[in-house]
């Protein structure tokens, strides 16, 4: 079966094609096109997201990228036989103009739609051969899922595919949120995340003259909170002289000493969750899996720890139509499908 799949729910205009061959027990994916439309220079431009001029963007975006999909992958609307589409959680006007395509090429192709939770997505990528580095001992569950974007910081319990518990969440900014934000304090560009990483690979962090709180690190719950590493960066930042400001050396180790921070806080509370749930396999996903810093140390201190290939890391389609795929039996009729912002993968 080949599956497409449309992604909108942030800023990148997502279109995928997967190839489903062989049967349910052993099935064969070919990924056959992964189409990003990417907003990361109107995202540089006004310094982040905005969500209606992102969403005129995807309104531009989707017609070309469909072309553009199709066209790679070699296969022609009526060669499909599934349309997946991510439904939310996500910025609402984003959500409504890919649910809206959807809806219209389902209608027009008379194919089947499937609605997909974008942070599943995130979690389910893992679980498509080709995204992934495979470890020895494969995904086994229970699993805990640790799913960290520019929306989202959450640790979820994984039972099996499609039984999930979130076990602890962000109160306030997500991971992704609280790299973005300091970045931009710092004068860095947009997404904060791919550049304090660059930037804190430049420092040895030896001797290290910064040192911001690990937020909520010896909390009992398995929450998070972001916002005060934040704004501690930005009083530090403020009581800085202009010249120190700019020096690459105070710049290099902010960044490093912001990452550590957060990577702190997201290894503690996972080895907590791993501890209580005994779970056998954790799941890295979203944007901030991406950082490669995170994933050295999480390979340090997991013995069986996956997360997708970067490119596969931040929003795509791909992840989108995997999570189709799992669940093809739920498809709903096209007019009932709508978009939902805050829509959540368990309880
Ligand atoms: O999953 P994603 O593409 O979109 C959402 O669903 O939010 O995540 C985007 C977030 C941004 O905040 C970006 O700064 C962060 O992921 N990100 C990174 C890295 N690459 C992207 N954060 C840290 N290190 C990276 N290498
Ligand atoms: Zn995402």
């Amino acid at each position: 079966m080949k599956i497409l799949a449309i992604e909108t729910s942030c800023d990148d205009t997502g279109i995928a094609i997967l190839e489903i061959l062989g049967d349910k027990k052993s099935p064969d994916f070919k990924i056959l096109a992964n189409i990003i439309a990417s907003q990361v220079e109107i995202g540089k431009k006004y310094g982040g997201v905005y969500p209606m001029m992102a969403k005129r963007e995807h309104e531009k975006n989707l017609v070309p990228t469909l072309q553009t999909a199709l066209r790679e992958a070699n296969v022609l609307e009526k060669d499909i036989n599934l349309i997946a589409v991510t439904n939310g959680p996500g910025l609402e006007p984003c959500l409504w103009v890919g649910v809206n395509f959807a809806k219209d090429l389902a209608k027009k192709w008379n194919v089947p739609l499937i609605q997909v939770n974008h942070i599943e997505s995130h979690i389910l990528v893992n679980f498509l051969p080709q995204a992934v580095i495979p470890t020895k001992a494969g995904i086994q569950f229970p699993a805990i899922a640790l799913v960290v974007s520019g929306g989202h910081t959450q640790l979820i319990l994984l039972k099996k595919i499609g039984s999930y518990k979130i076990l602890g969440e962000t109160r306030d900014d997500a991971a992704g949120e609280c790299f973005d934000k300091c970045a931009k304090i710092l004068g860095l560009s947009y997404p904060g995340g791919p550049i304090i990483s660059k930037l804190a690979k430049k420092t040895d962090r030896l001797p290290m003259s910064i040192q911001l709180p690990r937020p909520m690190i010896n909390t009992k719950d398995y929450d998070f909170s972001f916002s005060g590493l934040k704004t501690a960066v930005l009083y530090y930042h403020q009581k800085q002289d202009k010249k120190t400001q700019k020096s690459k050396k105070y710049i290099t180790e902010m960044c490093a000493e912001i990452q550590q921070a957060i990577i702190d806080v997201l290894i503690k509370k996972t080895i907590k969750s791993v501890k209580d749930y005994k779970a056998k396999t954790i799941i890295l996903g979203g944007g901030v899996s991406a950082n490669a810093e995170l994933r050295k140390q999480f390979l340090e201190k997991f013995e069986n720890v996956i997360f997708p290939k970067p490119e596969l890391s931040t929003d795509n389609a791909v992840m989108t139509a995997i999570t189709g795929y799992f669940h093809r039996k739920k498809t709903v009729a096209w007019e009932k499908i709508q978009a939902d912002a805050n829509l959540r993968i368990g309880k």
